[in-house]
């Protein structure tokens, strides 16, 4: 690592650690404890995730980064200070946010995503990306979440940092996330290295369904054994944890998760009246693709009688279906 780049992570340290002492130790950050704590964050959640709070204010950063010298520039380069257009004067990109470090997989602050207190917009800022900081090469978590991802083989997908923090506090402790993107090979290449199993458990919205159907093609690519949770429509990780507790985000959501093949066919089925025959003849090719892309003989053979019984099809038709589906890819 080039000294620039230690000076920036440095950097990155302490601004964490003044924005953990404001969010716990100042009278400025009590608006942003009170929040936290509505929300159910408890000490142990704020310490163990050292969340923190930007206070309200266009210099604080800048001084404390004056006072230490640390480089300014450097520090605006890592998104913590942006520059006024029309005099280059710097002040602090995060105002009035509860933060959120976000670290490289050795455990070094590289950045920040800050959310605001209230319902304004943007909801979630995050550090812009830089030498040290890249969105689409972050398992955020995974310094934290990385001994108990080895000793189950296991991980659990979420969207976003509540999400993982909110489950860790529910006792599910080999959770990661990517930063609000869609997943790269990079991050499944990194997930895959620490457990081979990956319970993805994005929001139940239509993002992230859409979502999870890519995260599945990603990681299946990169070797992982995916399942996924079986969240009710309309509810993120988060909001089923407060609503219905710890007890039941494990045993009805994450335990008795589906396979790939069950989320697929659901996903499939979504928006389609399949008492309609058109729609159900679609709905039959759609499956009968995903058959095709399974590796495994017996799950495809499985899936296809499913489909059989299901719709009182005989298995020949289908399986002569498959075969065409299969040249035609070929
Ligand atoms: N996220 C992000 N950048 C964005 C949007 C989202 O990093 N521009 C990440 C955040 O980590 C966030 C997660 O993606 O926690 C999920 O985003 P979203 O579902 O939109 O957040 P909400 O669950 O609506 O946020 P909250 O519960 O705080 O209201
Ligand atoms: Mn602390
Ligand atoms: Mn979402
Ligand atoms: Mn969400
Ligand atoms: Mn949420």
């Amino acid at each position: 690592l080039s000294n620039e780049n230690n000076t920036m992570i440095a950097g990155n340290e302490l601004a964490g650690k003044l924005f953990h002492h404001l969010l716990v130790n100042s009278e400025q950050g009590i608006n942003a404890l009170h929040y936290l704590q509505q929300r159910g964050f408890t000490n142990e959640m704020i310490n163990t995730f050292s969340i923190g709070y930007a206070p309200d204010s266009w210099e604080t950063l800048v001084n404390f980064f004056e006072k230490r010298n640390v480089p300014l520039d450097l520090m605006e380069k890592v998104g913590l200070l942006s520059k006024r257009d029309f005099d280059g004067k710097l002040f602090d990109r995060f105002r009035n946010r509860v933060i959120f470090p976000i670290w490289n997989k050795e455990g070094k602050v590289i950045g920040f995503g800050g959310r605001v207190l209230g319902n304004e917009q943007p909801k979630y800022l995050n550090s812009a990306d830089s030498i040290i900081f890249n969105k689409s090469t972050i398992v955020y978590g995974l310094h934290i979440a990385r001994p108990e991802m080895r000793k189950k083989n296991e991980a659990v997908l979420f969207e976003g940092y509540v999400d993982v923090i909110s489950a860790w506090q529910a006792g599910v402790k080999n959770g990661v996330a990517t930063l609000g993107t869609a997943l790269t090979n990079e991050q499944a290449k990194l997930i895959r290295r620490n457990a081979e199993t990956v319970i993805i458990c994005y929001d139940s919205d239509n993002a992230g369904l859409k979502a999870t159907y890519r995260a599945i093609s990603i990681l299946e690519a990169n070797n992982c054994y995916v399942k996924v949770a079986r969240l009710p429509e309309g509810y993120d990780p988060d909001d089923y944890i407060q609503k219905k507790g710890s007890e039941k985000f494990r045993s009805e959501v994450l335990i008795a998760n589906q396979t790939t093949m069950a989320f697929k066919m659901g996903f499939l089925r979504k928006g389609r009246n399949l008492q309609n025959e058109g729609e159900r003849m679609k709905y039959i090719e759609d499956v009968l693709l995903e058959i095709t892309k399974l590796s495994n003989a017996i799950e495809r053979d499985h899936y296809t009688r499913q489909l059989a019984e299901e719709f009182s099809l005989s298995l020949d038709a289908l399986k002569q279906e498959l075969y065409r589906i299969y040249k035609i890819g070929k």
